[in-house]
Formats: structure tokens, C-alpha cells, sequence
């Protein structure tokens, strides 16, 4: 799948449920309501969905969410995405916020799964509290544990937020460090309505750079993972140290990705709202394979050139209506 300005279309990420047993302060309000459970794919529909992804050439599948952990049954379509490992398929992963990692660690690895990305913003069980609104660091913690213990590969993803944790992210990533895990930070983005001050929470990671260099050896790498993070690695600690810059610095250019989410919409990019029902074509009577893979074929064919956050200061709007937990970042 090549898309209009010649990107290789080869990593899908596919949100298999709007839901969270969190609600952090920068993805979502308090209040948030979710879909009705009627309107999401079932766990067959989505893996037939991401078979036909993987015939087109998708190489790369990442499930998140919401929290992809809390959508029942979500084993069984693990399992059945790691059986494609090697037919196609090179690399399942998985971002969680790692409350349910304990639990289910184990079976993830069994699947296939190598690496894992696990959200966590602050070591602090007070702060973790306030910016998850109701989370217990414990969970999380245990979570990452458990996941090292099975062996999987994590990369930690830190929302860098001003005021909150920028005095922590030296701390946060020595921590990693110390337990041999990659750190990545991001910065935030204006997706959906919240109930608080965007321009508040921002912290340009440029910043962040410049300070954590006046501590660090940065080292610069070409380490690519196919996401959108550039990568350092960190001399002191050997451990790599990646950036995502959506407000700072335009990733799009190199772009590979669309996402799908748990209703069979597919997004063409994360920063615009052009979407293609990929629901109705699946449900539609008498369709199959063929055109599937025609109205996916469609869709990479509208992938525009890149998004244009912007914080609309004035009124505090979000660039976008849509949560984070919808597309799964
Ligand atoms: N801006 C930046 N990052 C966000 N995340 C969720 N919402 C936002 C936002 N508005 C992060 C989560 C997770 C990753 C998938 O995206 O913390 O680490
Ligand atoms: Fe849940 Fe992740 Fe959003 Fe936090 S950032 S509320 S853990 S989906």
C-alpha cells in the first residue's frame, strides 16, 4: 500500500476498545463517556480486519486503546494475530498502562509479543494519583515487573507535562536505566475535550532535551523502530531515549501508519478527522476479502500529507473533538 506522497503504508495500530480503567488528566475527562458495547467490532471481526491489512503488506501491528487490557476476551485475538508472526506479519505489539500486565504478561509473551510500551508518567505514587485521577502506582508497577519477568521488552512512554513531572524525568530516566528499559517522551496533543488547560500541561520537549543533556551524554542514533520517536542513546545508562515532537517538530514525512479503531473506522492520520467506515463494508451482505481490501485501498488513497495541530488559545479548544483513547495514539 502505497500512499499519494509515496509512504509504504506497513504498520496498523488498531484501538480494540475506547475504554480505560484510567483517566489521565491529559487524554481524558473525568466524566468521559464511551461507546455502547453494540457499536465495536467483535474480536473475530477485528482479526479478519487485520488479516486483510496484512495481505496488503502490513508488517507491523501495535493493539491499544483506551486500555486494550480491559477489553474481555482480548487473549483470543492475541493469540490469533501472534499465530500470523512470520506469515507476514513481523511484529505484534501492544501499549497498556500496565495496571493488568500482571495479570496477563505471561500469555502476552506466549502469543509472540517481544516488546511492549507501558505509559507511566511520574515514580511518585501521589502524582501518579492525581495525573491518572484514580490509578495505584502499585499496579502499574507490579504490571512492569511481571512484564520484565516474562521477558518482554518495555519501553516506557512518559507524557512530558509542565509543572507536574518535568522535575522528575532526570529521576524517571535513571529508573529506566537502572532496570533496562527504553524511555520515551511525548509531548502532549490536542486531542478531545478534557476539562482542563492544555496550554497549561504543555512542555515543549525541546526543553527537555536541552536539560537532561546538561546532565546526560546524548548519543545520537539511528535506531528506528517504525513509529514516530527519534531516538538517542543515553551514554551513561546504554539505554536509548526517543522523543515524539508532534507540536515541535512535524513526524509526518515519514509516516507508515493508519489506525483502525474498535467501531471499523480507519484513520488515515492521527491529526485529521477524514476516516473510512470499514464496519459497513464488513458487515455488508455478500462482501468479502476483495472488497475489503478495495475500500482500504480507498482509504491509503486519501492519507493526507500530515497534521496540523494547533492549541487554539483563545478558547482552549482542542485542534481535534476526538479522544486519544479513540485512535489509540
Ligand atoms: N497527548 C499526548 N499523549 C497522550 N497520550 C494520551 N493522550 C495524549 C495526549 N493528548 C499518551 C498516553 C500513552 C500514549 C499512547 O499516548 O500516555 O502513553
Ligand atoms: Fe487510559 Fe492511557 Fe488515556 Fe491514561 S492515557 S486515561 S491510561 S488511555
Amino acid at each position: 500500500m502505497i500512499d499519494p506522497f509515496g509512504r509504504a503504508i506497513t504498520y496498523l495500530r488498531v484501538s480494540v476498545t475506547d475504554r480505560c480503567d484510567l483517566r489521565c488528566v491529559y487524554c481524558m475527562a473525568e466524566d468521559m463517556s464511551f461507546l455502547p458495547k453494540a457499536e465495536l467490532l467483535t474480536l473475530e471481526e477485528l482479526d479478519r480486519l487485520c488479516g486483510v491489512f496484512i495481505r496488503l503488506g502490513v508488517r507491523k501491528l501495535r493493539l491499544t486503546g483506551g486500555e486494550p487490557l480491559v477489553r474481555r476476551g482480548l487473549m483470543t485475538l492475541v493469540q490469533s494475530l501472534g499465530a500470523r508472526l512470520g506469515q507476514g506479519l513481523d511484529e505484534l505489539t501492544l501499549t497498556t498502562n500496565g495496571t493488568l500486565l500482571a495479570k496477563y504478561a505471561t500469555e502476552l509473551a506466549a502469543a509472540g509479543i517481544r516488546r511492549i510500551n507501558v505509559s507511566l508518567d511520574t515514580l511518585d505514587a501521589g502524582k501518579f494519583a492525581e495525573i491518572t485521577r484514580w490509578g495505584k502506582i502499585e499496579k502499574t508497577l507490579d504490571g512492569i515487573f511481571a512484564a520484565k519477568a516474562a521477558g518482554l521488552a518495555i519501553k516506557i512512554n512518559t507524557v512530558a507535562l509542565k509543572g507536574v513531572n518535568e522535575d522528575e524525568l532526570d529521576t524517571l530516566l535513571a529508573w529506566c536505566g537502572t532496570h533496562g528499559f527504553d524511555l520515551c517522551l511525548i509531548e502532549t496533543m490536542p486531542l478531545g475535550e478534557i476539562s482542563g488547560d492544555r496550554l497549561e500541561q504543555y512542555l515543549p520537549l525541546s526543553l527537555v532535551r536541552a536539560r537532561l543533556k546538561t546532565r546526560w551524554t546524548l548519543d545520537p542514533t539511528d535506531y528506528q523502530t517504525g513509529g514516530p520517536a527519534r531516538y538517542v542513546t543515553v551514554r551513561e545508562t546504554g539505554r536509548r531515549l526517543g522523543f515524539i515532537t508532534p507540536m515541535t517538530h512535524n513526524f509526518c514525512e515519514s509516516c507508515n501508519r493508519v489506525r483502525l479503531t474498535c467501531t471499523g473506522m480507519l484513520y488515515m492520520c492521527l491529526g485529521q478527522d477524514d476516516q473510512a467506515d470499514l464496519r459497513r463494508t464488513l458487515r455488508a451482505p455478500g462482501a468479502g476479502e476483495a472488497e475489503l481490501a478495495d475500500a482500504i485501498g480507498e482509504a491509503i488513497l486519501r492519507k493526507p500529507r500530515g497534521h496540523d495541530f494547533v492549541i487554539d488559545r483563545r478558547r482552549n479548544r482542542p485542534a481535534l473533538a476526538r479522544h486519544m483513547s479513540v485512535t489509540g495514539g
